[in-house]
């Protein structure tokens, strides 16, 4: 009988596949928030402002990132001591053995997966948009899979398979690329809120709270302060996405926690000002449209304000499929280390030190993803599969400080198991608050996983076999 439970303490250059260490701690703060701002800012805030929360929206930032900031000290103590690029695939290995690991990998990849080829979607959208504005917009046959009354969503196709090319030619280079994408979408932003500070109406701020704090309508759809966190939550959703970066950063148990931890900080901030200002702005009630940044600026008279903020869109989202689409490589590429998956996904090509074969295919799969399926409403599933990557994580600090008290950990949380139990409770809260929908969509992706689980990875497993 197999021990679907023996836990396992990566070893990075184990089976001689080892990738190049080319990242520092300043790349990482730009790689996470080339992860972390984008649709959730620059699209979500209107709509949880309008249908979810009012100008209570800045509460639901400030509760979603609270409890990513115990997520993110777990991420960065895990990531200082127990390394890889498996990320909470590779720390719940480590914690909870093999079985736990595999369906929180599984996970992994559904909340990557998703996450790229729905912004893919979005993304395409604004395309369009800059496109049309200089006279070369496409036919709507070019714009819409076949589900939605096209033929592909062509600049959907193509983004991702531009960003497959950026990914296989090297981290450095995306890297460097992604560094000047974070600085135009800042960028972006900081001229929104130097327009908006003179701008705020405070009465826009009344009432402030007018769907309390969690509620459902007649027709079943969450409401409140609560329920808004759980979906701006996705606005924090990549910086997870810095840690499977350890295995090509020069001094990882310093620079990795340093990369967690302020993008995290800096997103945070900048996302509580954006969302008060907003709403201070424009009443609330203005905010439920596809673009509500470009909206109030519309609004407020500033008529360049739709081509800066579409600039900053098109190249925030561009970072954050970037970002999670290397992400998801290397979770697969460790994944497949382990032998959990075939071993065609572990090589790593000899000239760009990527892993190019897995690069590839995942490319292709959301390419296709991205140009034929309607993606939008399974955009939800990636907030419950990444808090569910959160509570793990959260549960495997608490799991190692008692198994493992000896392990060196070059970053400790202090305080000893009280932030992230405080994790697991509000990472847990925030998937309680999400749909019943998402919910049976999740469980349905992870009983797949336990079926190619015990068909093909369980007796394929390194860990196993020794
Ligand atoms: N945090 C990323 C976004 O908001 C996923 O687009």
């Amino acid at each position: 009988m197999k021990n679907l439970f023996r836990r396992k303490l990566p070893v990075p250059d184990e089976g001689g596949n080892s990738l190049k260490k080319c990242l520092g701690a300043f790349d990482l703060t730009l790689l996470g928030i080339g992860a972390i701002i984008g649709t959730g800012i620059f699209v979500l805030t209107g709509i949880a402002a309008a249908t979810q929360a009012g100008p209570a929206v800045v509460l639901s930032f400030v509760i979603a990132g609270t409890a990513c900031a115990f997520a993110a000290l777990s991420y960065a103590e895990l990531a200082a001591s127990i390394g890889g690029c498996g990320s909470a695939y590779g720390y719940s290995y480590a914690a909870f053995g093999e079985l736990l690991a595999w369906i929180i990998g599984w996970d992994l990849v559904l909340e990557y997966g998703v996450a790229v080829a729905a912004v893919a979607n979005g993304w395409s959208g604004y395309f369009n948009n800059a496109l049309t504005a200089i006279g070369l917009g496409l036919p709507d046959m070019l714009i819409k899979g076949p589900f939605a009354g096209g033929l592909v969503n062509l600049p959907a196709v193509a983004i991702v398979l531009v960003l497959m090319g950026m990914l296989i030619v090297g981290v450095k280079e995306s890297a460097r690329i992604n560094a000047i994408m974070v600085f135009v979408k800042l960028l972006t932003i900081s001229v929104f809120i130097a327009v908006a500070l003179f701008n705020i109406h405070p009465a826009n701020w009344q009432p402030f709270m007018p769907f309390g704090w969690f509620d459902h309508t007649a027709d079943g759809k969450t409401i409140g302060v609560l329920a808004g966190a759980s979906l701006v939550f996705f606005a924090y959703v990549g910086f997870d996405a810095v840690s499977t970066a350890v295995e090509e950063t020069h001094n990882p148990q310093k620079d990795v926690p340093t990369g967690i931890l302020a993008s995290l900080v800096f997103c945070t901030v900048i996302y509580i000002v954006v969302s008060g200002l907003l709403t201070g702005v424009v009443s609330y009630t203005e905010l439920n449209v596809s673009s509500p940044v470009a909206h109030a600026l519309h609004l407020l008279g500033v008529n360049w304000a739709s081509a800066l903020v579409a600039t900053g869109v098109i190249t925030g989202l561009t970072t954050v499929m970037l970002v999670l689409y290397y992400g998801l490589t290397r979770i697969i590429f460790a994944m497949s280390r382990d032998g959990l998956l075939p071993p065609f996904f572990a090589t790593v090509n000899e000239k760009t030190h990527t892993p190019v074969r897995t690069t590839v295919m995942c490319g292709v799969i959301m390419a296709i993803m991205a140009g034929f399926i309607p993606l939008g409403a399974l955009a939800e599933l990636v907030n419950i599969g990444t808090l569910a990557a959160f509570v793990l994580v959260c549960g495997g600090v608490i799991v190692l400080r008692r198994l493992h008290p000896e392990m060196p950990r070059p970053f400790k949380m202090k305080g000893g198991i009280i932030l992230p139990v405080l994790g697991v409770l509000s990472c847990g809260a925030l998937i309680a608050f999400l749909p019943l929908v998402t919910h049976l969509r999740f469980l349905l992706w992870l009983a797949v996983g336990i079926v190619i689980y015990f068909s093909y990875s369980v007796r394929h497993s390194k860990l196993n076999a020794a």
